[in-house]
């Protein structure tokens, strides 16, 4: 008798991470597993024994079409860090327990380096343990800091969202003709691929940001101060870019130089917000110009209307490109995105070593940041365009966008 299937949502949340478990389980589906269940939030939820029968739950065409355009995870997520087995072995005990009980031979992990981490944790402790549960991870992240993965579902779709609101942003920005400043707020907490998102929205129809700052290269105030200066001398309004990981050549994040109260999460990360606002208010006390913080926080993670569609095929792919390697027999693996070229844009799927992606990020190029360090290059543009492409149009029920939820 064929073994069940069961798949779980780490992590932050992104537009596509939905197409990816409908991917996963149309696959497993097909290839025979009795049952496909769903981890309520993640290895935390399992632990309380908290899953769905996804087998009854996605029963028709129609739910999986809804799935694909439903933002967040459907599953709902969790930030939760596996101890080492050799500090705390009644953890591993208890989830191989609860995975026996199901009939599991296969487990999935949709999730970004975190998320590795437990599959990786996982996978070690069943090859120690003699178990035949085969655990496949399958890359999810905006921030796009997945190693050995040309890129990761979710990026593409929050990039779109960032160079479509940028465009609207500089419009509004510059709609007065009076001197302003606007500091746009971006995501990712120590690789920049999302703020450099925001260099797709220059073209025949958008001037473009006027500054562009990654958390690849040391923020300097005293500079930064003196180039808004400078830029505001031939243009009124000025339009920037900053990651919510901007850090300060002593290596603290620049919004912690702000009052705010920051909380930690479980793997130790601090919230980075308030970047935007504390430097817009710096602005605006030094400088004769009104400035404006706008923060797109979660807003870029889950914009699913404007999702972009090569972003969704590809996440489904990567979920079916699990199921298929998990069902010969592979594990201990995270499924990669292979691309073989720009243009015309063709990508692939592949096999990586769990544990040459678990804890490690990927970072820009610094060759794709141009020399001032104000904006990014062709080569950046070259990569970051393809991923971008064309829309899956929303269903629209009552004038809004209609969702799946309830599991
Ligand atoms: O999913 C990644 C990410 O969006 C980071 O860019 C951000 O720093 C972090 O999640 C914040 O997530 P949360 O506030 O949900 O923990």
């Amino acid at each position: 008798m064929e073994k069940n299937a069961i798949v779980g949502q780490s992590g932050g949340p992104t537009s596509v991470i939905n197409s990816s478990l409908a991917g996963v389980f149309q696959a497993c589906s097909m290839r025979g597993a009795p049952r496909v269940y769903g981890m309520l939030n993640g290895v935390q939820g399992l632990l309380e024994e908290r899953v769905c029968d996804l087998t009854e739950r996605l029963s028709s065409y129609m739910d999986i079409e809804l799935l694909k355009r439903t933002p967040s995870s459907f599953l709902g997520s969790c930030r939760y860090k596996l101890p080492e087995p050799d500090e705390d072995e009644s953890v591993y005990i208890k989830l191989f327990g609860i995975l026996e009980k199901l009939g599991i031979g296969y487990f999935f992990y949709i999730g970004g380096n975190d998320s590795m981490d437990t599959i990786g944790k996982l996978s070690e402790y069943g090859k120690r343990t003699g178990s035949d549960i085969r655990f496949i991870g399958v890359p999810k992240t905006i921030d796009n800091d997945l190693m050995l993965t040309d890129h990761t579902p979710g990026f593409g779709s929050a990039a779109k969202y960032i160079g479509v609101v940028m465009k609207e942003i500089i419009r509004d920005a510059t709609v007065y003709g009076n001197r302003f400043v606007t500091i746009v707020e971006v995501m990712g907490r120590n690789a920049g691929w999302l703020t450099a998102s925001a260099a797709l929205a220059r073209g025949e129809d958008c001037e473009g940001a006027d500054l562009i700052c990654l958390p690849e290269i040391p923020f300097h105030i005293d500079r930064f101060l003196e180039k808004v200066e400078r830029m505001q001398k031939e243009k009124q309004s000025v339009v920037i870019a900053v990651s919510e990981g901007v850090k300060l050549p002593d290596g603290r994040f620049v919004c912690e130089l702000s009052d705010d109260h920051r909380t930690k999460d479980a793997f130790g990360h601090i919230n980075l917000t308030g970047t935007a606002r504390y430097l817009s208010n710096l602005v605006a006390r030094n400088m004769p110009t009104r400035s404006r913080a706008v923060e797109l926080s979660i807003l870029q993670r889950c914009g699913a209307h404007i999702s972009s569609r090569t972003d969704i095929t590809e996440a489904f792919q990567v979920g079916g490109a699990a199921a298929k390697a998990a069902f010969e027999g592979k594990t201990a693996m995270m499924v990669a995105l292979d691309r073989l070229s720009d243009d015309p844009y063709q990508c692939t799927t592949k096999l990586v070593d769990i544990k040459e992606v678990a804890n490690y990020e990927k970072k820009v190029p610094v060759e794709w940041i141009n020399e001032q360090r104000t904006d990014m290059t062709q080569e950046f543009l070259s990569y970051a365009r393809p991923l971008i492409q064309a829309e899956l149009t929303p269903i629209f029920i009552n004038g809004l966008t209609q969702h799946i939820v309830g599991v």
